[in-house]
């Protein structure tokens, strides 16, 4: 019963995790884009609240992080539980499992690594910035690379997350052959 929870858990954090990163990436952020003025011109849709992707970041981002934390938790819990896998397990040269376990863990490090930039340092100081220059501020030079590398971390990530899945998949199903 505590395994079936814990895997439920799992699976529905990843669901939430991966599935609203992909809703972002592929139709807020678009759909946005499209109603954005262009650096220094009004809006031409006042309606829409001007920090409305800062907004809708910011709301998801807790999410995001309580959905990061439940997947390492069951995760390090279903392992020495299921599996009879441990720390001194882990860090040996084991058999399919073990390598493709392996493999997720360093891939599921770099995307928290590259969250923790992309939400807490780059992103708002990027959002911050842009929310200045639209009340009339000018924006430093490097306001234009900055915003690149906050889009391009995002993307990155969002292709990390799915490449998670897969060797997720591969490792307790086994690889195509
Ligand atoms: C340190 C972090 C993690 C650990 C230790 C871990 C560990 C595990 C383990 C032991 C299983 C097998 C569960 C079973 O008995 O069926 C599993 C399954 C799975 N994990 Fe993770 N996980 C971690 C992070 C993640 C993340 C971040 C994601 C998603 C982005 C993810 C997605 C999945 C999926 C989709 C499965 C199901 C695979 C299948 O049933 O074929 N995991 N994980």
């Amino acid at each position: 019963m505590m395994y079936q929870a814990a895997v439920f858990i799992h699976l529905a954090s990843a669901i939430i995790w991966v599935g609203g990163s992909l809703f972002l990436a592929l139709v807020l952020i678009p759909v946005l884009r499209r109603f954005m003025p262009a650096p220094g011109q009004p809006s031409e849709h006042p309606q829409l609240p001007p920090d409305l992707l800062g907004t809708v970041a910011r709301r998801f981002r807790w999410i995001s992080w309580v959905c990061i934390v439940l997947l390492v938790a069951t995760g390090l819990y279903i392992l020495p539980t299921r599996y009879g896998i441990g720390f001194a397990e882990f860090f040996t040269v084991g058999g399919h499992f073990v390598a493709n376990l392996q493999i997720k863990v360093a891939l599921v490090a770099i995307v928290i690594w590259l969250s923790v930039i992309h939400d807490f340092i780059i992103g708002p100081i990027a959002s911050r910035m842009i929310n200045d220059m639209q009340a009339g501020a000018t924006p430093p030079g490097y306001l234009p690379l900055l915003r690149k590398c906050v889009v391009w971390i995002a993307r990155v990530n969002v292709l990390l997350m799915v490449l998670i899945l897969i060797v997720a998949v591969t490792m307790t199903r086994g690889a195509p052959v």
